[in-house]
């Protein structure tokens, strides 16, 4: 797709289609390869695509396939498809060798929001995966045991061969697994406290904050990027901010999801609504051609008059020049009427 085909009020997907970042040009500041779908369920399904292939792929050559797993309403799409591919087109997963990312700390696996429990029930019990094959890390461990617990995490992937794809959701305050606001790169598996922000979202799955375990047990960033393939799946306006972070923005510490950026073979699987802020939506014209029909002038008005902090009426030719906005002005003249157009249009 061309950038002016995926620009302004044009972006709009039919259902189950995808835009990819890859062939935007040079300037766009999308730092890892991003597919947008039309919907969370069509992203979903070319995420368990992904699974299911290598899984085949794996399997027909006598391999064992490691999969890491997330939990969260974000993987559900790709579970329920899965299960779908398992029941209906004979994908089978004795072959394959799960390990969970996190789970909260304490937590008895039988409470209703422990990820134990969590993916016994939206994934396990649906396929013939083996138990002894299945790893989610324990929130019931001894404070005392946990350190070990977390090297013998990390010992077990590392014996498993290492993760061939790891999928992963991501929090409002960027964490991937639950790996906070100043994961360091290098960190491995083990025991955090998590954050305000995640703790206020997962209040509603614990009945009130106040019931949300302080701490949880988590692969680390280095653990996550050391596998080999990553898809990061994030669906829903609320997740918009902290995606154009993690993919427009530096690689740091504040925001886990950012060091993905630095990974040979990570992709980001996007419904419409969570590549809303990423620059190819919000302000293409910044970096490119754009179909400029009166919906996208006006909204590129208002972005400037925002971004600029200036009543609309007071835009001018330098304003528009240097904000991508050359080609609407060299059709109207001058920013006089473009302002005046906009401005009686609200
Ligand atoms: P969610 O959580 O899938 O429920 O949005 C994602 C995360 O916090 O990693």
């Amino acid at each position: 797709m061309t950038p002016t085909s995926i620009a302004g009020e044009a972006h709009k997907l039919e259902r189950g289609t995808m835009s990819s970042n890859e062939s935007l040009p040079g300037t766009s500041p999308e730092r890892m390869p991003v597919d947008v779908f039309s919907d969370s369920e069509a992203a979903a399904r070319a995420a368990a695509r992904h699974l299911a292939e290598a899984i085949v792929a794996n399997t027909a050559t006598g391999r064992k396939t490691v999969l890491g797993l997330a939990t969260g309403s974000t993987p559900l799409g790709v579970y329920q498809e899965l299960i779908r591919l398992h029941r209906e087109e004979g994908l089978s997963f004795r072959d394959v060798i799960s390990f969970n990312l996190d789970e909260y700390y304490p937590i008895n696996p039988a409470e209703l929001q422990s990820y134990q429990r969590f993916m016994r029930e939206n994934l396990f019990d649906h396929l013939d995966i083996p138990a002894k094959q299945v790893h989610v890390p324990s929130g019931t461990v001894a404070e005392a045991d946990v350190a070990q617990h977390c090297r013998d995490y990390e010992a077990a992937i590392a014996a498993a061969g290492g993760i061939d794809i790891q999928i992963l959701g991501i929090g409002r305050t960027g964490h991937i697994g639950f790996n906070e606001p100043g994961s360091a790169r290098d960190s491995r598996t083990r025991l955090i406290t998590l954050d305000r922000v995640t703790r206020a979202d997962a209040a509603s799955d614990f009945f009130g904050e106040e019931n949300v375990p302080r701490r949880a047990v988590t692969m680390g960033v280095g653990t996550i990027l050391a596998s080999k393939k990553v898809l990061l799946l994030a669906f829903g306006e609320h997740k918009a901010p902290v995606i154009a972070r993690a993919v427009e923005g530096p690689v740091t510490p504040s925001v886990a999801a950012s060091f993905l950026q630095e990974h040979a073979d990570a992709r980001v699987l996007l419904d419409e609504a969570a590549a809303h802020e990423l620059t190819r939506f919000k302000c293409p014209w910044t970096i490119g051609t754009v179909d400029w029909t009166p919906a996208t002038s006006r909204r590129a008005v208002l972005w400037l008059a925002r971004k600029l902090d200036r009543p609309i009426l007071k835009l001018t030719d330098e304003d528009y020049n240097e904000h991508g906005m050359q080609d609407l002005l060299a059709r109207h003249g001058n920013a006089e009427p473009i302002n005046v157009e906009v401005f009686r249009s609200m």
